[in-house]
């Protein structure tokens, strides 16, 4: 199945004036949420997808996605009611977050997201995660963690910007759902989905919520995202 194309711009713009872009696939999983294909993130994708775009352009552009999925990850926790007086007298009925949250990043590509999360969360605690593909069983393994003692009283925002097999994300889960965190209580924030990663993970772990900026094409033979943007820990971190 071929990727959407659509015309990108706002609805007011007539559509012979925008030009045609590959948009994501929109998929069934109601606890899957895809950002909006506005043109902003459509050419932040671009940037970031282009194998010329070099290291520093490559973080400056994931970071602008990855601040767009904290935005909308952090609408998917609860509020409580809160009137507040405004220095003119006047109250405004308006609302506030309850509970504690915390991040999650799975190391290494996760990390890349924890400054987004502290821009919007300050002081924010952040636990880590590294788990390994084992090379011969091709089975992913878990080599260490990190997390705050009190997470099972905690939202967890999960981070890993590439959601290729799943094989990672349900294992972090699982970790997260063993100390005690509901599993309706973790947010998956993620920049490229294949569908098969978007499936196996909403099979496995259904209840976890997950924001994604596209879901792609598919995976090759190296299970690579595709068309996808390579790796994304060695662009963002070292070449
Ligand atoms: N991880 C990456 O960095 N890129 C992919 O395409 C898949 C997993």
């Amino acid at each position: 199945v071929q990727s959407p194309a659509l015309g990108v711009g706002p609805s007011y713009r007539p559509e012979e004036e925008k030009p045609t872009a590959t948009v994501s696939k929109s998929v069934p999983q109601e606890n899957v949420h895809v950002l909006p294909q506005t043109p902003q993130l459509i050419a932040l994708l671009t940037m970031i997808r282009d194998k010329d775009t070099q290291r520093a352009d490559f973080i400056f552009y994931s970071n602008r996605i990855i601040r767009l999925l904290v935005e909308e990850g952090l609408n998917h926790l609860p509020v409580v009611a809160h009137t507040v007086t405004s220095p003119v007298g006047k109250d405004y009925v308006g609302v506030k977050f309850e509970g504690k949250i915390c991040g999650v990043s799975i190391m290494r590509a996760g990390e890349s997201m924890e400054q987004g999360l502290r821009e919007c969360c300050r002081s924010v605690r952040i636990g880590k995660i590294l788990i390994q593909r084992n090379e011969e069983t091709s089975k992913p393994k878990l080599f260490y963690e990190k997390l705050p003692p009190d997470i099972h009283n905690r939202w967890v925002l999960l981070l890993d910007p590439m959601l290729a097999t799943g094989g990672s994300a349900i294992m972090a889960v699982e970790v997260l759902k063993g100390k005690g965190v509901p599993e309706e209580h973790i947010l998956f924030l993620n920049l490229i989905a294949s569908p098969e990663g978007i499936e196996n993970f909403a099979k496995k772990v259904p209840k976890v919520r997950v924001i994604t900026a596209f879901v792609d094409q598919g995976l090759n033979e190296q299970n690579y995202i595709v068309p996808g943007l390579g790796d994304f820990g060695d662009r963002y971190f070292t070449l």
